[in-house]
């Protein structure tokens, strides 16, 4: 089975993916996580989409999807989440290329619905362990020992620069005008399904537990 979650910033897709991950053994794939390493490791394309990133705005096309044709080539077989892919319709277009050639195809689009003032709270409110990544919130999921990773222990920690609320403006205005259009796209083709983002991350989690099951 492979899967897309969609939905804004901060709507909890890169949460409930690594659940996923943990509880089925699929394979997460994000392209924001992929930019993120790109600029990191001080890649040319890593510097070039730095900026972009930082502004909040989209990176081209041509970048995200050859980044996930690269890895898609590492991945055997079928149990894919793609999270964060893809945010316009020709990267939709695409993805359903790039699959079809593996004879495989999407399954589940999952819409993860979250309120605007919510989103801005949890963007806010994020961080994440320095050193291994794990996700963390201010309020909605602190350390359970202050100023120490639960995953591995670390004790530093980071929040993305992309994460400002100047940013976040212009992030939201990207998903309404450039990736909400996919919702269309998928309801159209019979693949779109819908979860209610605004419950605690266990509830979201069973809801699109259902819809594998479904
Ligand atoms: P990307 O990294 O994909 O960012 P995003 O889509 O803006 O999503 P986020 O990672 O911010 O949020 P999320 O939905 O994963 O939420 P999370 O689980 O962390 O992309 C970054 C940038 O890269 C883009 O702006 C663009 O420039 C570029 N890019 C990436 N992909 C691209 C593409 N395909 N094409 C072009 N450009 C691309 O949760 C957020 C917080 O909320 C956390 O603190 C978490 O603990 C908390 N939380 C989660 N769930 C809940 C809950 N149910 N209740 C309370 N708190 C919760």
């Amino acid at each position: 089975m492979n899967i897309i979650l969609i939905g804004p910033p901060g709507a909890g897709k890169g949460t409930q993916a690594k659940r996923i991950v943990a509880e089925r053994g699929m394979v997460q794939l994000s392209t924001g996580d992929m930019l993120r390493d790109a600029k990191a490791s001080g890649t040319e394309m890593g510097l070039r989409v730095a900026e972009i990133m930082a502004r909040g705005d989209l990176v081209t096309d041509e970048i995200v999807i050859g980044l996930i044709s690269e890895k898609l080539e590492a991945v055997p077989s079928a149990g894919v989440i793609f999270d964060g892919f893809p945010r316009t319709l020709a990267q939709a277009d695409a993805l359903d290329a790039l699959l079809a050639s593996r004879g495989e195809k999407i399954d589940h689009v999952v819409e993860i619905r979250v309120d605007d003032d919510a989103l801005v709270a949890r963007i806010t409110g994020r961080f994440s362990c320095a050193s291994c990544g794990e996700v963390f919130h201010d309020t909605a999921r602190p350390p359970e020992r202050e100023g120490v990773c639960d995953a591995c222990g670390g004790t530093e920690f980071l929040r993305r620069a992309d994460d400002s609320e100047s940013a976040l403006r212009t992030r939201l205005m990207s998903y309404y005008k450039q990736t909400s259009p996919l919702l269309g796209f998928y309801h159209a083709t019979g693949r779109l399904r819908f979860v209610d983002g605004m419950g605690e991350m266990d509830d979201v989690a069973q809801a699109i537990s259902k819809i594998f099951e479904s």
